[in-house]
């Protein structure tokens, strides 16, 4: 970044003006974020790399209008002023949220520091909107329940319909309790460390176990679980976690499959990544769809999901269980034939194989 201005300073301050331009381009160089020091005429003296690289400062000026303004600002205050706005960025005009503190630097020069804040900014939204989804969740079973009170208490003299109310109300009591276990599933998943939790584990006991919590639903759609003889696979992971992870798959293939059909699970290893594939013959994914439903509480047909009383939390939580594992989930599906899940995980275990 050359140094602009210098010939204007006049000749009785100059060695006081070259200080004050030498110590902003040390500050400046310094800084590990974007940094300008501009002079009294908005020359830009000095930017740090980071300035340059986020596209703030072209041919020694400041690109946006509402920083410079934020300098012209500062200029007038004894103390720094600090803004939050939005600037766009980049030949895609991309939308940055950016914190710009503007200060004054000696009697001509103002120093602008610019932080990026855009990723903060999509975290805390995707915590909102979670929040939200949350508490819409919630708010359904629990209407339900007092409802169905009230009604129970206003049928005493008819067991019929207490009987069929006190169902319906453990449908939802049921519901409640499934959608507070996913969640805390999906907290477990999302703020887990491994390095404290993996352990040697046999993938073909993951899928034992998966199988086995699934049987009461398998049995309950008459859905045939097909596993076939696994060999043992050592991986090194947390077994809670990969358990939960196809234990979700196989549930969701019995859940969106018909009654009377099959559903396979099959294990095998290809150049060191073992693959869970999870087969059913239901009713598939739209090929628009196939990306979303991994999203938390994403659903392709909500009211389907409400007769299998799913919250579409079950594929999210397998996909960081996979994420944390250095692996993905796979997914192959065509509507009305089926669909087909593969959960891969890296072998990471020297020994075995
Ligand atoms: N094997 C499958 N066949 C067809 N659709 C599926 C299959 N697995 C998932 N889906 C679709 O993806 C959506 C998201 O699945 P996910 O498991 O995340 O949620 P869910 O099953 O609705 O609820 P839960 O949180 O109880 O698992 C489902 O609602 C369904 O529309
Ligand atoms: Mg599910």
């Amino acid at each position: 970044m050359g140094i602009f201005g210098m010939g204007k300073a006049r000749a009785s301050n100059q060695s006081q003006v070259d200080a004050f331009e030498v110590v902003a381009a040390q500050v400046v160089d310094v800084l590990a974020t974007a940094g300008v020091v501009l002079d009294e005429r908005n020359l830009v003296l000095r930017a740090s790399p980071g300035a340059v690289q986020f596209g703030l400062v072209q041919n020694g000026h400041l690109i946006h209008a509402s920083l410079l303004n934020l300098v012209e600002q500062s200029r007038l205050s004894n103390v720094p002023i600090e803004v939050e706005i939005q600037i766009d960025s980049g030949l895609q005009r991309e939308q940055l949220w950016v914190n710009a503190r503007a200060a004054k630097f000696g009697e001509r020069y103002v120093m602008l520091l610019v932080e990026d804040q855009t990723e903060a900014k999509k975290l805390e939204t995707t915590r909102r909107d979670f929040v939200a989804n949350v508490s819409h969740e919630l708010k359904t079973p629990i209407g339900a329940i007092s409802l169905l009170t009230e009604a129970i208490s206003g049928a005493q003299d008819d067991p019929d319909t207490i009987r069929k109310f006190s169902d319906s109300l453990q449908k939802e009591a049921q519901r409640l309790g499934s959608l507070v276990q996913e969640l805390m599933e999906l907290s477990r998943v999302q703020g887990a460390n491994l390095v404290e939790t993996a352990k040697e584990l046999d993938l073909s006991q993951v899928i034992a176990d998966a199988v086995d919590r699934n049987l009461v639903l398998a049995e309950k759609r008459r859905v045939r679980l097909i596993t076939g003889s696994h060999e043992s696979t050592k991986l090194v992971g947390d077994y809670e976690m990969l358990t939960t992870a196809v234990r979700n798959l196989v549930e969701n293939a019995i859940a969106y499959s018909d009654s009377g059909s099959q559903v396979g699970i099959g294990l095998k290893v290809i150049d060191g990544i073992a693959e869970i594939a999870v087969t059913d013959s239901g009713i598939g994914i739209p090929e628009d769809e196939q990306e979303r439903i991994f999203e938390r509480f994403y659903r392709v047909d909500p009211s389907r999901s409400r007769v299998t009383g799913g919250t579409g939390l079950g594929l999210s939580i397998a996909k960081h269980a996979a994420t944390n594992h250095r692996g993905e989930v796979r997914l192959f599906s065509k509507i009305g034939i089926g669909s087909t899940f593969t959960l891969r995980l890296p072998i990471n275990n020297q020994e075995s194989k």
